[in-house]
């Protein structure tokens, strides 16, 4: 049976270290003479590009695919498209909106399957962001992070990662973009703790990152208008780091709006890692291949 990765709890702690050490590896040729398919139903600029290049570097050729190429759901079932693929690649990646949507591919794939974002879950956002930070710090052990805004996939994958790898995680949010009860319940069943509030100020004081992401993700666009005033309050600033530890970094999954999640004056500044933090998106897709396709087999 193929591993797959549709949420970073695929992974155990001990994986996800193996990961890292692969991503920091110089590449195999695991893929020489072999695709992956990479289907996307949103727009994508990192993901596409990183996951394409750390393809290449292993030997393999991408064949990215939009969902009006195949139909997904509609000339064909999602099921039938998993069948079809696995028949000529060792990977499939897929960006969806539905979570639904890559559990279904994983169920009918004869390949492993990595999630490249759904509306629940960003796990190789959390990969790079592990990577990054361990590159800071040198340990997860202690580390204190806060991530300010919308309790959304990329921070939901990011509190289950923090909490794995024994960082304490807490989350600003304003009221009605909380995390979920059941979401806590996940959270916690890593053994952290994890730390919720609605005020940005009480959620950095002294950690080590800050981390933000869009207040508006890809189709929630009709929302808009009502999230920029519900997170007014939540943009992150200078000001606001310098309630944080001193050696701070800021962190930001990107693409970014500036002025709204963050100041430019944020994005840019001395404590930012955001290209740093998109480099490695690159370096830990390539590294969380390597694991899948030498120990990825249950
Ligand atoms: N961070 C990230 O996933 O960026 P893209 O949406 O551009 O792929
Ligand atoms: N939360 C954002 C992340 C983009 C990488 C979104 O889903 O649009």
């Amino acid at each position: 049976m193929p591993r797959h990765l549709l949420e970073i709890d695929d992974l155990t702690p001990a994986e996800i270290s193996l990961v890292l050490d692969y991503a920091q590896n110089p590449a195999s040729q695991q893929l020489r003479g072999k695709g992956a398919a990479l289907l996307f139903e949103k727009p994508s600029n990192r993901t596409r590009n990183s996951m394409e290049m750390a393809i290449m570097q292993l030997g393999g050729h991408p064949v990215t695919i939009r969902p009006d190429e195949v139909g997904l759901g509609k000339r064909e079932s999602t099921g039938d498209i998993a069948r079809t693929l696995s028949c000529y690649h060792a990977v499939i990646g897929a960006r969806v909106f539905d979570h639904a949507t890559v559990k279904e591919l994983a169920d009918y794939a004869t390949v492993p399957v990595i999630n490249m974002l759904s509306d629940s879950a960003h796990p190789l956002q959390a990969l790079a962001d592990l990577l990054t930070i361990q590159q800071e710090f040198g340990e997860f052990e202690g580390i204190k992070i806060a991530y300010v805004g919308d309790s959304n996939n990329v921070a939901r994958s990011l509190a289950i990662a923090s909490g794995m790898v024994g960082m304490n995680f807490r989350v600003a949010s304003p009221e009605g973009y909380e995390f979920s009860d059941s979401d806590i319940k996940r959270i916690q069943r890593t053994g952290t703790e994890i730390l919720q509030t609605r005020d940005p100020n009480e959620a950095v004081e002294g950690v080590d990152v800050i981390y933000t992401d869009v207040w508006t993700s890809m189709g929630q666009e009709n929302e808009r208008e009502g999230r920029l005033k519900d997170f007014s309050a939540f943009t992150v600033t200078d000001d606001l780091l310098q309630k944080a530890n001193n050696k701070n970094i800021f962190m930001h999954c990107l693409p970014a709006h500036p002025g709204e999640e963050a100041t430019r004056e944020v994005l840019d500044g001395r404590s930012s890692r955001i290209w740093k933090q998109a480099e490695n998106r690159m370096h830990s897709a390539r590294g969380l291949l390597m694991f899948l396709l030498t120990e990825g087999t249950e």
